[in-house]
C-alpha cells in the first residue's frame, strides 16, 4: 500500500494558514497533522481545541491530532468535538494509557499512542488491541526542524515485527525529508509526518518529491 503523507501544520506560515492547508489538500495528501503542545509536557505551546475547530470547515482532510499534553484525558473530549479524526497521546504523558486510548475511542475517533525516542516499545505490548496507529517520534517532541535520530530505524523495524497481524499503522514524526524518508519507509513506516520539509519553498514540488522517493 502507498505510504501516507501527513503534513504538519507546525511547519506552515501561520499568517497564511488557510491558504497553506488548501495547498496541501490540492496535493492529495492523506492527513493533516496538528501538533498540540501544552508548554508542560513539551516546552512549546501550540493549538488548542478552539483553533482546531476553526480549521475544521476549511478543509476535508482528516485531522490527525498529536497531543503533546500532560494528562491528555482532560482534553481528549474537546479535541474530539472540535473535529479530530485521529487522536494520539504520549505514553509518557498519561498514567493510565489503556484508559486514555479507550476514552478516545468512546468518541468514535481513531486512537493512537506516541513514543518519544527514548521510550521502549515494550510499553506497547498490552495496548495493541486498543490502537489504530502507533507514532514513533524520531526527534524529541516540541519543535519542528530538528534532525532525525538515526537509531530510530532499528526501532521502526522492531515495531513492524511486533505488530504483525494487527491492523495498525506506523507513523513517523520528526526530521522527515528526501534523504531520511526512503530509509524510514524501507524500515516499515506507513505514514510520514513532514513539517518543515513540506512548507519550505514550493509545497507542490516538495510533496511530489517526497512521493517519488518513497515509491
Ligand atoms: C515535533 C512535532 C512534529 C513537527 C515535525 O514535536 O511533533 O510534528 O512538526 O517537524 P519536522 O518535520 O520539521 O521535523
Ligand atoms: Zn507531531
Amino acid at each position: 500500500m502507498a505510504v501516507k503523507i501527513a503534513p504538519s501544520i507546525l511547519g506552515a506560515d501561520f499568517g497564511n494558514l488557510e491558504n497553506q492547508i488548501k495547498k496541501v489538500e490540492e496535493c492529495n495528501v492523506d492527513l493533516l497533522h496538528i501538533d498540540v503542545m501544552d508548554g508542560n509536557f513539551v516546552p512549546n505551546i501550540a493549538f488548542g481545541p478552539d483553533q482546531v475547530k476553526m480549521l475544521r470547515d476549511k478543509t476535508n482532510l482528516p485531522f490527525d491530532v498529536h497531543m503533546m499534553v500532560q494528562d491528555p484525558d482532560r482534553l481528549i473530549g474537546r479535541f474530539a468535538e472540535a473535529g479530530a479524526d485521529i487522536i494520539t497521546v504520549h505514553q509518557e504523558a498519561t498514567t493510565h494509557l489503556h484508559r486514555s486510548l479507550n476514552l478516545i475511542k468512546s468518541y468514535g475517533v481513531k486512537s493512537g499512542v506516541v513514543l518519544c525516542p527514548a521510550t521502549s516499545l515494550s510499553t506497547l505490548k498490552y495496548v495493541l488491541d486498543e490502537v489504530d496507529m502507533i507514532l514513533l517520534m524520531t526527534v524529541n517532541p516540541g519543535y519542528g526542524g530538528q534532525g532525525f535520530i538515526e537509531n530510530s530505524l532499528d526501532k521502526i523495524r522492531a515495531l513492524k515485527e511486533m505488530i504483525k497481524g494487527y491492523p495498525i499503522d506506523i507513523q513517523i514524526d520528526g526530521g522527515v525529508n528526501l534523504e531520511t524518508a526512503p530509509k524510514i519507509v524501507e524500515a516499515g513506516a506507513d505514514v510520514l509526518v513532514a513539517g518543515s520539509f513540506t512548507f519550505k519553498g514550493d509545497i507542490q514540488k516538495n510533496i511530489d518529491d517526497l512521493r517519488r522517493v518513497v515509491l
